[in-house]
């Protein structure tokens, strides 16, 4: 495979991606590299702020929190979402906290400025001991964030020039619609407090060459994954191993194989398979499929037709809408992950667990988690496997010696592309050169192989 050298010159990126399979391992400590990305990366994109169900009702409010921003985002009357900067226009304190609704407005808890669940003033106390200048209209109201509603999801951008959400992460978008990604509610919520920098950890669930070493339960004779060109085919076992791999994804993913799908898969062990590996596979997946939709329409969820979703099947996908959220599909049911840096080697990570309910029968709002420390007892087995190389990673990339981390080209491709967006948004270009490179992040296929990102 060619090497894709980076062809922008100025102005610098510090340890930038010089060699598109090496990556500069300050990248994940460095202070400054980490202000910059502060600086020229998260003011400029979209960021999944809260789950619609967070905020269920017009005037709930949310706070989100990204290194020293806070933004509230507050649900509007038609149940879209709106969302400003949380600082009073007075003397800056933050008129929101946490969640709740805002009815009666915002009140700020200091000198008792109003504003309305617009974010318009609508109070200075003491009005005429202020000169004019610092009254003017408008300039007293809440300063307006963008927010757009998509997937089930509050989204925020503090750039008014980046192009709408939709396009930042497409094709991830249209994919997932199809797949009625909106209908989905929280089943459970989780949050790590991860010792590592906020790309080491999204890092660490964008291949599967990871997965003989660290999650060796998930190699199971005989399913898809294992089978060889060659060897014996035995339908019967191949269907015995992928129920035994939904079963052990489901016990030790938490969440992203849905337990009602195990048993939706259990029922159909008897069944009849061609004796050709693509023809059986091809025969499986159908069956599954739709024996999912059923379970799930005779008790009235909505689900789409899970046969008519890409060729490959929306379950073989992984969504990532760069640069910190992804989406992670298995038949009727999702994993989702986001990641926030609290610290240039630290970082919070939520996962949901994801599902379909009949109408009528949604959880109610879903319980802000307390992080768990990466090494808790209380993590299923598949992200304890995962967190515990972390913190070694971490500490073992400032080894004086290791200077770069070197990419399989065929299978981790999707780390390289990911790294060299972020280039792009340190180098300052303008959204227009960044957004054809999104769309190879944003869907993706495992074993993406390193793509010309066009800068
Ligand atoms: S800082 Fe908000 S009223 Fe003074
Ligand atoms: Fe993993």
């Amino acid at each position: 495979m060619a090497i894709v050298e980076k062809k922008w010159s100025a102005p610098p990126v510090p340890f930038a991606m010089e060699h598109a399979d090496r990556v500069p391992k300050e990248r994940y400590f460095d202070p400054d590299f980490f202000r910059v990305e502060a600086e020229h990366l998260w003011p400029r994109i979209w960021q999944m702020a809260c789950r619609l169900e967070e905020i269920p009702a017009p005037r709930d409010f949310v706070e989100y929190e990204f290194l020293d921003q806070s933004v509230v985002v507050v649900r509007t009357d038609d149940l879209g979402a709106s969302a400003f900067q949380n600082a009073c226009r007075h003397r800056g304190v933050k008129v929101a906290e946490g969640r709740g609704s805002c009815e009666q407005g915002f009140r700020c808890p200091f000198h008792g400025w109003c504003y309305g669940p617009d974010g318009a003033n609508t109070a200075v106390t003491q009005r005429r001991t202020f000169a004019e200048h610092n009254l003017e209209p408008g300039d007293i109201d809440l300063v307006p964030v963008r927010c757009e509603v998509w997937g089930g999801c509050a989204w925020i951008n503090l750039d008014d020039d980046a192009p709408p959400l939709r396009q930042c992460i497409e094709p991830a978008a249209t994919m997932l619609d199809e797949w009625k990604v909106e209908s989905l509610r929280t089943e459970w919520w989780y949050s790590a407090r991860l010792p590592v920098n906020w790309k080491l950890a999204i890092e660490a669930f964008v291949e599967m060459y990871h997965v003989v070493q660290t999650h060796p339960q998930l190699a199971i004779p005989g399913m898809r994954y294992s089978l060889r060109d060659g060897a014996a085919f035995d339908p019967r076992r191949f269907i015995d191993a992928e129920i035994e791999y939904l079963s052990v994804m489901c016990d030790g993913m938490a969440g992203m194989v849905h337990a009602n799908d195990v048993r939706v898969a259990e029922s159909l062990r008897d069944t009849e398979l061609p004796a050709d590996p693509a023809l059986a596979i091809a025969t499986w997946n159908r069956t599954l499929n739709d024996a999912v939709m059923s379970w799930h329409r005779d008790r009235g969820a909505d689900i789409p037709d899970l046969n008519e979703l890409d060729t490959q099947g929306i379950n073989l996908s992984f969504f990532h809408c760069f640069p910190h959220y992804f989406v992670l599909p298995m038949y009727s049911s999702a994993s989702s992950y986001r990641f926030r840096p609290l610290g240039p080697e630290e970082t919070l990570m939520e996962i949901w667990s994801l599902t379909r309910f009949p109408e009528g029968e949604e959880p109610g709002k879903p319980t802000p988690p307390e992080p768990w420390e990466a090494d808790d007892p209380r993590w299923p087995p598949i992200p304890t496997q995962d967190f515990s190389n972390l913190p070694r990673q971490q500490r073992g990339l400032h080894a004086q010696a290791f200077e770069y981390m070197r990419l399989s080209s065929g299978l981790e491709g999707h780390i390289s592309n990911f790294e060299r967006i972020i280039d792009g948004f340190l180098a300052g270009l303008p959204h227009e050169r960044l957004l054809p490179a999104l769309g190879s992040v944003n869907v993706y296929p495992f074993d993406k192989p390193i793509a010309d990102m066009g800068f």
